[in-house]
């Protein structure tokens, strides 16, 4: 059943890529968390998890959508804003990623097709959901970055830098926004497991050596991270960038052995 006295209780939460890995975790755990979630999703597999949702007593709502396309945007927040009244939180999470050499790289599948989703995307559903926060005076805005925000990525240059593009836009939004009531704040995975990542697969493999911790985290974990933004919990939080990577962006790790 739904806790009515959840820290997001009467909230609701608007979720992209809400079908699959970190999105359906932060939708279940934002509903269990008393929200009325909106997952937002090119995947139908979001109506099934919309349904599990309603079933434990807790309230949601799948929108399948492209958000690559402006349209489809507006008519994530027309649904949301018709059905619940407004948004009090956007959690901007979908992504793709790509992998090429950069010199045979195909601009339209691999740059703009990265960029349209994992940042274009998401300026045009805040520009959209901004003025009902603004309307009443408070809001919490929150992407799903990557570790990679803050390195490069070899066979990954659009991916590296539509995360990069996402962490000046929470700031810049953290700046315009914050004296409003709205915050604007991201997380920043490091390797977890999710559509994107499966065990023992070749990103894992790749990623594992370099975590400290030496395992992959799970998508919930990062719902956590996402619902301590959501929630009053982070209340002087904006502009923040939150690492949840078991230690890998922590430093090179040649380590010496004593
Ligand atoms: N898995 C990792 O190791 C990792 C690490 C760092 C950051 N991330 C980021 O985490 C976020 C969530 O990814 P995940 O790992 O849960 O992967 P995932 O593939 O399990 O989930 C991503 C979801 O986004 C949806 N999506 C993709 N394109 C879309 C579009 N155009 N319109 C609507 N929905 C779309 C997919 O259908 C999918 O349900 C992404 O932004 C990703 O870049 C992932």
């Amino acid at each position: 059943m739904t806790n009515q006295c959840g820290r997001l209780a009467g909230k609701t939460a608007l979720i992209t890529g809400g079908a699959s890995g970190m999105g359906k975790a932060a939708a279940e755990l934002f509903a269990q968390e008393g929200a009325q979630v909106v997952c937002a999703d090119l995947n139908d597999a979001g109506e099934k998890i919309a349904a599990q949702i309603r079933e434990s007593g807790a309230e949601a709502t799948f929108v399948r959508a492209d958000i690559s396309q402006t349209p489809d945007c507006e008519k994530i927040v027309q649904t949301a804003v018709q059905r619940y009244g407004s948004i009090d939180v956007f959690y901007g999470n979908a992504g793709i990623s790509s992998h090429f050499n950069f010199h045979e790289m195909d601009i339209e599948s691999h740059y703009d097709r990265v960029m349209n989703v994992n940042c274009r995307a998401n300026f045009v559903l805040t520009k959209l959901i901004l003025p009902y926060m603004l309307k009443q005076g408070k809001g919490s805005l929150i992407f799903t970055l990557s570790v990679n925000a803050e390195y490069g990525m070899a066979n990954g240059a659009s991916y590296s830098a539509s995360k990069a593009a996402l962490k000046q836009l929470i700031k810049s939004l953290a700046l315009e926004y914050s004296a409003l009531g709205i915050r604007a704040n991201g997380i920043l995975p490091g390797l977890i497991r999710s559509g994107m990542t499966v065990p023992g697969g070749p990103i894992e493999q790749a990623v594992l050596p370099f975590v400290p911790m030496g395992r992959a985290g799970e998508a919930r974990e990062i719902a956590q991270a996402a619902l301590f933004f959501a929630s009053d919990d982070s209340s002087y939080c904006s502009g923040s960038m939150l690492v949840v990577d078991g230690g890998q962006s922590s430093g090179i790790r040649p380590q010496i052995e004593v």
